[in-house]
């Protein structure tokens, strides 16, 4: 497979850098292809700019911004690695969708027929996406009843008004709890974690979003009153249980 790894983090020498490092030389190993966006090494501008707006359309896309599309068109499947700040990703990786998925390629795709391709459908249908991230917060404060609320709410605008919505089959994520303080052993753990779920990065079932177009949504892309009846929240958006 040719596999993109995106990264956002400042500092090489971070956990972060570690599992990334280790993810790269694991994925060579398995014999795939890899490319990198090491945003902070580019020196990635994050800030869209009143240039970006209609660019893709008009074909006077900035350089950069074409660097990455070719990127995305190359890969089969794409690994976004960030640290959890403040509920989110990193400004310079926000800013990376922000640019990259610009109108035309990221959202605003449409159909023969139309139709606007969106949430399974779109310009990055096919290609796979898994999500690494690592958090100051321990696995029972982000589990269901956690402070930090559940770690598949948290990740809703990315996994699904992000990566899906463009088209992406989404792969459950890759999450390193209680980043702040890692012991060698739970170094360990982690990185055999990586590992094996960049072993099966072909064979993984995506999270079982709702298509768009599959029937599930009324013309007001609401919910059909038949489907997960009485549920409310963002679960309601998948097909079954996650
Ligand atoms: C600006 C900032 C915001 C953060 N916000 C969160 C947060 O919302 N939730 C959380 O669990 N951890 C949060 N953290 C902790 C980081 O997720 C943690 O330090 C990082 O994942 C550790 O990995 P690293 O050593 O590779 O940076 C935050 C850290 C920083 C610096």
């Amino acid at each position: 497979m040719n596999v993109l790894w995106v990264f956002a983090h400042p500092e090489p020498r971070s956990l972060s850098g570690a599992l990334r490092d280790d993810g790269l030389r694991t994925l060579r190993e398995l014999g795939h292809d890899v490319r990198e966006s090491d945003l902070y090494a580019m020196k990635w501008n994050p800030v869209v700019g009143a240039a970006d707006f209609g660019a893709y359309e008009q074909d006077r896309l900035s350089p950069d911004i074409v660097a990455e599309h070719e990127k995305l068109r190359w890969a089969d499947a794409v690994v976004v690695q960030f640290p959890l700040w403040w509920y989110g990703l990193p400004a310079i990786l926000k800013g990376w969708f922000d640019r990259v998925f610009v109108k035309g390629f990221g959202y605003g795709v449409r159909g023969e027929d139309g139709r606007t391709l969106r949430y399974g459908e779109g310009r990055l249908a096919g290609k796979r996406a898994v999500v690494v991230l690592t958090a100051g917060a321990r696995e029972p404060a982000m589990g269901p009843r956690g402070v930090n609320g559940a770690l598949a709410d948290v990740l809703f605008p990315l996994h699904h008004g992000t990566l899906f919505y463009a088209g992406m089959s989404v792969l459950p994520p890759v999450p390193v709890f209680g980043a702040d303080r890692v012991s060698g052993e739970q170094f360990v753990k982690a990185r055999d974690l990586l590992r094996s779920r960049l072993r099966a990065l072909e064979t993984t079932e995506p999270i079982p979003f709702r298509t768009q177009n599959s029937g599930d949504y009324d013309d007001d892309l609401v919910l059909r009153p038949d489907r997960a009846p009485g549920a409310e929240g963002l679960a309601v958006h998948l097909t079954r249980a996650g």
